[in-house]
């Protein structure tokens, strides 16, 4: 089978490459290299040197170009199997700073990627990652406060949010990943494309390359870990459901093999109410795990940066049967090890 991977050399992408290369199928990724940082072309360079033999025998194979391309999109995607799009822009400050890139990557690109398919793979499974950030800032939402985080106060949410919550996305960023999560959706009902839509929370684990407004546990980790100076934007009392890698995997693999009773279903994924933690209470974790005191100071709230946002996943277990599995302190301590390999 061919899997293709747009955003593959990015940290979903490429653990999830790892998998399918793992698994015995083919891969072929797409990715224009511009995450920030430049760095996760060290990400392809791993699965390159891992898979090397799939690389000669073209199992395994890179291609650099950018979703915006409608006409490589349409070389690269024929006799796909199954599609993973993951390419993005993902940061809200930078969507911000640069609406029109966010508009192109995000909406124009993830439109293209799902029309090329539809023209020369009609049959394969195409499945894309929205966020929370399609349901915004949850205004009228009522919060409790404590001393390290804000939590639902209506009993109706105990479970957190789950896909009916209406939608209403804030930023450059939710307002593109939004025009994505309804083209995927609607492509099912108007053509029968077998498209999959998983609104993702904050994920997390091995092989990301954080920056400062995007992958935030791997940022705090790695900044404590190494003595270097946090700045927490708002009271850090800011809660989200963190996802572990692994997890991430297995359910897009579940999701894949249930095609059937999984296409042209929207799925809210995270780590649930168990595995919730605010900034304050991550930072407490790694301090007692490594011995390091975070050094932190506080500035302004950013835009659009949600207090709570927890999914509620009941949903994705009762349709494919998929539920987180790695604690949120078993992931954390994962994450300080990859964060202080040498
Ligand atoms: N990481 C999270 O916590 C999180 C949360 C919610 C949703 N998501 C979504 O999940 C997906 C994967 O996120 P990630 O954390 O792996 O991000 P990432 O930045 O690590 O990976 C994205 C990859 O896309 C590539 N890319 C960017 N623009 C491109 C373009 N025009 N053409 C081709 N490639 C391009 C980048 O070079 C990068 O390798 C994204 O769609 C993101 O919006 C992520």
């Amino acid at each position: 089978m061919l899997f293709v991977v747009t955003g593959g050399a990015g940290f979903v992408g490429s653990n999830l490459a790892e998998r399918i290369l793992s698994e015995g199928h083919s891969v072929r990724i797409i990715d224009d290299l511009s995450r920030p940082g430049g760095k996760v072309i060290e990400n392809l360079d791993y699965l390159r040197k891992k898979f090397s033999a799939k690389v000669k025998s073209k199992e395994f194979e890179f291609v650099q170009k950018s979703v915006t391309d409608f006409d490589a999109m349409k070389k690269n995607l024929k006799d796909a199997d199954v599609v993973y799009h993951l390419a993005a822009q993902t940061a809200v400050t930078t969507s911000i700073t640069n609406p029109t890139h966010d508009f192109q990557t995000n909406a124009a690109g993830s439109f293209n990627v799902l029309e090329a398919a539809r023209q020369v793979a009609d049959n394969a499974v195409l499945f894309y990652t929205s966020t929370n950030k399609v349901y915004g800032n949850m205004p009228g939402m009522k919060l409790d406060e404590n001393k390290t985080r804000y939590g639902f106060a209506e009993n109706k949410y105990k479970s957190g949010i789950a896909e009916d919550f209406p939608l209403d996305p804030e930023s450059p960023y939710g307002c593109s990943k939004y025009v994505a999560d309804s083209y995927f959706l609607d492509y099912h009902r108007t053509y029968g494309t077998k498209t999959i839509v998983f609104r993702c929370s904050c994920m997390y684990g091995e092989m990301q390359k954080s920056l400062e407004d995007q992958g935030w546990i791997s940022w705090l980790v790695g900044r404590i870990i190494s003595g270097k100076k946090i700045t927490i934007y708002g009271d850090g009392k800011q809660v989200r459901d963190i996802l572990h890698i692994k997890d991430v995997v297995d359910a897009v693999m579940k999701a894949t093999e249930k095609i059937n009773i999984t296409k042209g279903q929207v799925f809210n994924m995270g780590g649930g109410i168990k595995n919730s933690i605010s900034l304050l209470e991550l930072m407490d974790f790694v301090q007692s795990e490594t011995g390091k005191k975070p050094i932190y100071e506080f500035a302004d709230w950013r835009l659009a940066d949600q207090k709570i946002y927890i999914s509620d996943t009941s949903k994705a277990k009762k349709v494919f049967g998929w539920e987180p599995k790695v604690t949120k302190e078993e992931g954390i301590r994962r994450q300080i090890a990859w964060e202080s390999r040498v």
